[in-house]
């Protein structure tokens, strides 16, 4: 097997100032692609910018011999996301892959959370990746090719205690990957998630240090990397990713219980265990093929 490469593909990684996104920008460079760091250079919670933090990862692209550009707008707003996307037709005249990666916390317990704090985390990571993506797709379509790789977090998939913002904002980006996997297979535009755990300012003050030191973001971006090849055929699908650990993760539907016409409270009391019981579970490819089971029993009743 040859080396993956990336040379003649253009590529966007937002956030890609600081964490894993100037990770996934330096390996993508490295191996070739030509790279547009967004970041508009913020703090975590989404305050402050500047142009630093971008341009010091295009000057370490550069002095590897790589090509980069920076671009410092956010990509919670339709027109920052044009402008993103913009700068690369503008500097390589095309683009292949999109990573969503910026992000910002705003950790609060539901009942202190405030209307803003659910809004600026629901932007910049659930409308930021619409809006980057949704800018990108024309020329994705285009091309023939794209890969978009999507961040969510075990926070989205699994709920974590005081980010209900964030929890929600990731779960939806689970959702838009997954119906644009639909909508772009026939022009070859692929859409997977990532759910990563690394090291980074989001991360420093919530784990150990000695735990830290061995989640650095290298563990995490070679798995992006592969999702933004053309060796990667798969779409639509999440994996767990960080400190050396890679699994896919699924939605799963068990094999459920078929009743014969409407069901009294009683019945569902009384076969709880087997509604409950996954040990057959499987994912399932789409919202047609989960409204077949139901429809299925609806029809054999
Ligand atoms: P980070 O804070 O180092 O990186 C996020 C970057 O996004 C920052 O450089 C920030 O300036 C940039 N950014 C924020 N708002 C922006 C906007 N509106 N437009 C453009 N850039 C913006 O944090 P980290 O850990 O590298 O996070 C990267 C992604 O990974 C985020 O989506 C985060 O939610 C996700 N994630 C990280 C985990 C971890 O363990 N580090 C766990 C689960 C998910």
């Amino acid at each position: 097997m040859s080396d993956i490469r990336f040379d003649n593909r253009v590529a966007i990684v937002t956030g890609a100032g600081g964490g894993l996104g100037k990770s996934h920008a330096l390996l993508l460079a490295s191996r070739g692609a030509k790279v547009v760091v967004n970041d508009l250079g913020g703090s975590v919670d989404g305050s402050g910018g500047g142009s630093r933090a971008a341009d010091a990862v295009v000057a370490e692209i550069k002095a590897a011999g790589g090509e980069a550009v920076a671009n410092y707008d956010g990509v919670d707003t339709d027109e920052g996301a044009k402008k993103i996307v913009g700068t690369a037709k503008d500097a390589f005249g095309k683009l292949d892959i999109v990573i969503n990666n910026a992000g910002i916390l705003r950790d609060v317990s539901f009942m202190k959370m405030t209307d803003e704090d659910w809004e600026k985390v629901l932007r910049v990571h659930l409308y930021g990746s619409m809006y980057v993506t949704k800018a990108a797709w024309p020329l994705l379509r285009e091309n023939g090719f794209g890969r978009v790789v999507f961040t969510t977090s075990a926070a989205g998939l699994y709920g974590n205690f005081g980010q209900t913002n964030y929890s929600s904002a990731k779960l939806g980006i689970v959702g838009l990957a997954k119906t644009l996997a639909q909508e772009g297979a026939k022009y070859d535009i692929r859409s997977n998630v990532i759910a990563p755990i690394a090291k980074s300012r989001m991360t420093e003050t919530v784990m150990p240090p000695d735990m830290l030191a061995k989640l650095g973001p290298e563990f995490v971006s070679p798995l992006v990397a592969y999702l933004c090849s053309s060796d990667c055929q798969d779409n639509a699908q999440i994996y767990a990713v960080g400190g050396g650990y890679v699994s896919r993760v699924a939605i799963v539907e068990g094999q459920g219980v078929a009743y014969k016409g409407p069901m009294s409270v009683d019945d569902i009391a009384k076969r709880w265990g087997e509604i409950n019981d996954l040990s057959a579970a499987k994912p399932l490819g789409n919202a047609m093929e989960a409204a077949s089971q139901a429809m299925r029993v609806a029809m054999s009743s």
